[in-house]
């Protein structure tokens, strides 16, 4: 007897913001699992992820388009869904900026909600679209702890991570009965480019690490199992869910 609900193989995954961080390493890993990729960066200088997914089988091809533009996103992904079959799409790409509530620029809460939750939104309706009519598909969310919790001078951010659990759990409803699971990812505090500043100060950095009880950071390639189980079969009858890997850290 072969187990192989977890194999990828023969299906097309949209990752977007896939140049770095958790998105190069959710690609790469499928490409592993079989999948091949359609990459959905800023811009086309993905050479490293790429590469990765070579190394690991898959084939590759690369689509741009700013996030903070959700209109353009919208009429790129529009043509993506005419002219390829997406069987799994993650809704990888994001950004976070800093800065106590009172401080916050209105035109930092729109940049973070427009790349966050409206280009998300963007790429997920003609995609999700075109899986519904077909009767099959795949759709994950990299949302946040802070789809939870209200996290510490990050307010356009928490509000954009509620937003997409909240689109998670809506788009579930919707589109299961069509064959379409629409799940989220809630990582823990992952050694990104997002968490820089919050490793470089050593006071947030240790009472980081001291609430997580594996007692560690996570590594993109933490979320990789999960990334998988949400694209294959093996998750055919898990929709609507946030799954937290974040080495306990809601459990404290
Ligand atoms: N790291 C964490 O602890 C953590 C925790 C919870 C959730 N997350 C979420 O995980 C996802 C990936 O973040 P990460 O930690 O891997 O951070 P990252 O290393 O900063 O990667 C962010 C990715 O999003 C892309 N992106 C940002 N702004 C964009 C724009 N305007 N247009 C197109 N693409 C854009 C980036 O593209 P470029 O490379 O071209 O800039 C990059 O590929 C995000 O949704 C983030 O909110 C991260």
């Amino acid at each position: 007897m072969t187990f192989d609900a977890f194999s990828l193989r023969g299906r097309t995954a949209l990752v977007t913001g896939a140049r770095r961080g958790i998105g190069a390493a959710i690609a790469a890993g499928y490409a592993a699992a079989g999948a091949d990729l359609i990459l959905l960066a800023r811009d086309a200088a993905v050479e490293d992820t790429l590469e990765a997914i070579k190394q690991n089988g898959g084939e590759a091809t690369v689509v741009t388009a700013d996030f903070a533009d959700p209109d353009a996103v919208e009429a790129v992904a529009t043509d993506l869904a005419r002219e390829r079959r997406v069987d799994i799409l993650v809704n990888n790409a994001g950004t976070i900026r800093r800065a106590p509530a009172a401080a916050t620029a209105t035109a930092d809460w729109q940049h973070v909600i427009d790349v966050n939750l409206n280009s998300a939104w963007a790429v997920t309706r003609p995609i999700g679209a075109a899986m519904v009519e077909r009767g099959a598909g795949k759709i994950l969310t990299i949302a946040s702890l802070l789809s939870f919790q209200g996290g510490i001078t990050v307010p356009a951010y928490t509000a954009s991570k509620h937003a997409v659990a909240g689109l998670t759990k809506a788009l579930a409803n919707e589109w299961g009965s069509a064959g379409v699971q629409v799940n989220a990812i809630a990582p823990g505090y992952i050694s990104t480019d997002n968490t820089t500043d919050l490793r470089a100060d050593p006071t947030r950095e240790t009472a980081i690490r001291d609430r997580i009880p594996a007692g560690r950071w996570g590594r993109p390639e933490d979320l990789v199992g999960a990334a998988v189980f949400l694209a294959s079969a093996a998750s055919d009858y898990v929709n609507g869910h946030v799954l937290a890997v974040d080495g306990g850290w809601l459990a404290r």
